[in-house]
């Protein structure tokens, strides 16, 4: 008790001597801007120094809010997060305590986009407790846009991102309709096989009508990814003639002809590099 009102006096006095010392404006506040895409851990950062020579009381009540709710706080080794984030939050008690109260989102997902502020939780006047803003952060979750190129027979690797992510929609090259490709909840089918640990699908042995667009969805039906799949033909034996060095353009340019004129022609371009 006596510890956790040192706490917030000296908090308290800190606080305010340096708001109004800058501005009593809220805009006046330090905001930040952290962009991300679905997946990845992203720091909101936060921070405020302890008096001078001193390391914070180890009771700092930190608490961190949308412009909706609560989402975070803890005081001392006491936490607690709103359900929607299940277990993705984090501001380490040894951190708070030197002055680090930047929040932890870990897999961070489309929906967590928004406006964050920090807030330290201070006593007032007669012992009200008073919540001190420390920090604004506008967050960006975007969703990930990729292309893959693969030949008829390879293995098309679908990345998932999150443990959110519940299902793949396919659009067909010519074709104004999705198709489920995978759902989390009826698992692996005959083609569509994910990794027993990774976040990722693998689909076997693509084709020509696999050719389309492919959408990640989580579980609020917004789009984690969106990977458009091209198909091409096997490559012709003259392609790997044509990436030679050393031949002179008029060869190279006649290599789409049949590889067997080409042969002989090669032979012949590299005796005359070899002359000059
Ligand atoms: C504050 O903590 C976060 C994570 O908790 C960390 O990423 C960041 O580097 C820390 N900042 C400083 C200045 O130590």
């Amino acid at each position: 008790m006596m510890r956790s009102a040192l706490c917030s006096r000296a908090w308290a006095a800190l606080l305010y001597s340096a708001l109004i010392g800058c501005s009593a404006d809220a805009s006046a506040l330090p905001s930040a801007s952290i962009v991300s895409t679905v997946g990845n851990q992203v720091v909101l950062p936060c921070s405020w120094k302890p008096p001078l020579g001193e390391v914070a009381p180890p009771d700092c009540h930190i608490v961190w809010s949308t412009l909706v709710d609560t989402v975070f706080e803890r005081r001392g080794v006491v936490r607690w997060e709103a359900d929607e984030f299940q277990g993705r939050l984090e501001v380490p008690e040894e951190r708070l305590r030197s002055g680090n109260c930047s929040l932890i989102i870990r897999d961070v997902q489309i929906a967590d986009t928004g406006s964050y502020e920090s807030f330290m939780v201070v006593n007032g006047a007669r012992s009200k407790k008073t919540r001190v803003s420390l920090q604004t952060v506008k967050l960006s979750v975007y969703d990930h846009k990729t292309y893959q190129s693969h030949h008829p027979g390879e293995d098309f690797v679908l990345q998932l991102y999150t443990q959110h992510s519940m299902s793949v929609v396919f659009q067909g090259r010519d074709s104004s309709v999705w198709t489920d490709v995978w759902l989390r909840e009826e698992g692996n089918s005959e083609r569509v096989v994910k990794h027993p640990l990774l976040q990722q699908l693998t689909m076997r042995k693509v084709q020509h009508t696999d050719e389309g667009v492919y959408k990640v969805l989580d579980e609020n039906g917004l789009a984690v990814s969106t990977v458009q799949l091209t198909v091409e033909e096997n490559p012709a034996p003259s392609r790997q003639f044509r990436t030679q060095e050393n031949i002179p353009t008029d060869v190279a340019a006649s290599s789409s002809g049949s590889a067997l004129l080409i042969l002989p022609l090669l032979v012949c371009s590299l005796q005359i590099v070899r002359l000059v």
